[in-house]
């Protein structure tokens, strides 16, 4: 017998009062161990010589998307588990079928478990997308025990558990998605596809606010965590993980959702710029890093007088205190009246740019809209800006000065620290400069 609590999932051989995790006051339930635990606990594992242990080299399952196995880390490791996180209507489930339809007619059974959707509707979305479905087992069950017969029965290579917070363990005594049921699920399914070396997909669902529970308590128990998120009215969707025990994390994914679900963005930073006015003013561009890829994004800005009150500002797809920190900048050091006006910064195509190497660009549109100037449209702009209006210098120049000349740029206005590291032949001009005035005359004059 064990105790756990209800509230965060904390394991006890004895009923307590009060956890001493969450310290929650009488939230615990008693539960039979699992088989899996009562081994582990009476030393059916015992530590081996790390020289004694095979390498496990299993070969990973490739999946129909070059992305998708790019942020895996080149595929699906067997007997992994992976959390997909994102906010209903990102493609999840959209992504899966789409992916695991087709590795199931190449690569054998895949068990797809949807506690959200009627088997019904997921044929329809099948036939939408011309998926046929062959060696592909839908279940809409959502009681764990009965999916782990269905997993016995099926021998699948591949399980699907969409979602997460739609399946429950009878006997916690909670309902299905609160923090203890999705935890003490996971946790019982690890041991469980280990040792069957079954890739399992579990998806979360995540709100803006985190207010559901879930994909973050889950982080430490899977293996691997990818984030799917994009902006509702955008087609591009990015695909991020954020942890991966089997390859690099930071890595990204970038796909579009379409008429016929979603589809691999070939040339992203091509994409991003499609509709960009040469001529416009507020305009800059920077070659940003999305993991270990370049990727060119519009950075487009207005500043307006306030009409009256506090000026706002208003952030999307920037860091909001990144802005504030930027427009603070330009006032206070290099006398702009940015006090006196309603600023808006944006990322053309539903991106998201948390890196401090495009605070050059939000601050050249910014500029450029309060002056009514346009920027050159052949440069592109990266650099941190410090507090005292110097410029920084960013990672990975070489990079991101290849994939702007690919763009057809001419010119990278960049920090001097970081054009001084650049050596040898170099794909476009450099416009070095120490501080965020010399640059903003640079490209403004
Ligand atoms: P879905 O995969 O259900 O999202 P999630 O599982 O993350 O909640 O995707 C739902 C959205 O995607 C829905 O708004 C409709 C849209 N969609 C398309 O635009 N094209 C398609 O081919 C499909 C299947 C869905
Ligand atoms: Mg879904």
């Amino acid at each position: 017998m064990v105790f756990i609590c209800q509230e965060c999932g904390y394991h006890s051989p004895k009923p307590m009062g009060r956890c001493p995790e969450c310290e929650q006051w009488n939230t615990f339930v008693q539960r039979e161990e699992s088989p899996q635990r009562r081994a582990a606990s009476a030393g059916a594992a015992r530590p081996r010589e790390l020289s004694r242990i095979p390498t496990a080299d299993a070969p990973r399952l490739k999946t129909p998307f070059a992305e998708l196995d790019r942020v895996l880390g080149g595929g699906i490791v067997p007997g992994s588990m992976v959390l997909l996180g994102g906010e209903p209507g990102m493609g999840k489930s959209t992504l899966l079928l789409q992916a695991t339809a087709l590795m199931a007619e190449a690569a054998g059974p895949v068990l797809y478990v949807s506690g959200e959707e009627s088997e019904t509707q997921i044929k329809m979305r099948a036939r939408r997308l011309g998926l046929e479905g062959k060696g592909l087992y839908l279940s809409a069950e959502t009681d764990l025990e009965t999916i782990l017969e269905q997993v016995q029965e099926t021998a699948p290579r591949l399980l699907i558990v969409d979602s997460i917070q739609a399946v429950q363990l009878e006997g916690l005594g909670t309902p299905p998605g609160s923090l203890g049921q999705v935890r003490e699920c996971a946790q019982h399914l690890r041991p469980w596809v280990k040792g069957r070396g079954l890739a399992t997909f579990l998806v979360g669902h995540v709100t803006k606010e985190g207010a559901i529970a879930g994909p973050h308590a889950l982080e430490h128990i899977v293996d691997a965590v990818l984030y799917l998120e994009g902006e509702p009215h955008s087609p591009y969707r990015l695909l991020r993980s954020v942890k991966n025990r089997f390859g690099p994390t930071h890595e990204v994914g970038i796909f579009q959702m379409g008429e016929r679900g979603m589809e691999e963005v070939a040339d992203p930073s091509r994409a991003f710029l499609e509709e960009r006015m040469e001529t416009a003013i507020g305009s800059a561009v920077v070659p940003t890093l999305e993991g270990t890829r370049p990727l060119l994004v519009e950075v487009q800005a207005l500043a307006s007088p306030t009409p009256f009150g506090t000026p706002r500002r208003v952030a999307n797809g920037v860091d909001y205190n990144r802005l504030l920190m930027v427009a603070a900048v330009l006032s206070k050091r290099l006398g702009f009246p940015l006090g006196s006006q309603d600023i808006i910064v944006n990322v053309v195509g539903g991106l998201r740019v948390t890196e401090p190497a495009a605070d050059l660009a939000i601050a050249m549109a910014l500029v450029s809209s309060l002056r009514d100037i346009r920027i050159s449209p052949g440069l592109v702009a990266v650099g941190e800006v410090g507090l005292s209006g110097e410029l920084r210098s960013v990672g990975q120049m070489e990079r991101r000065l290849a994939e702007a000349a690919q763009m057809g740029f001419r010119a990278c206005l960049l920090p001097r620290t970081a054009a001084r590291r650049l050596t040898g032949p170099l794909p476009l001009e450099l416009r070095p400069a120490a501080t965020l005035s010399e640059a903003l005359s640079v490209a403004l004059g």
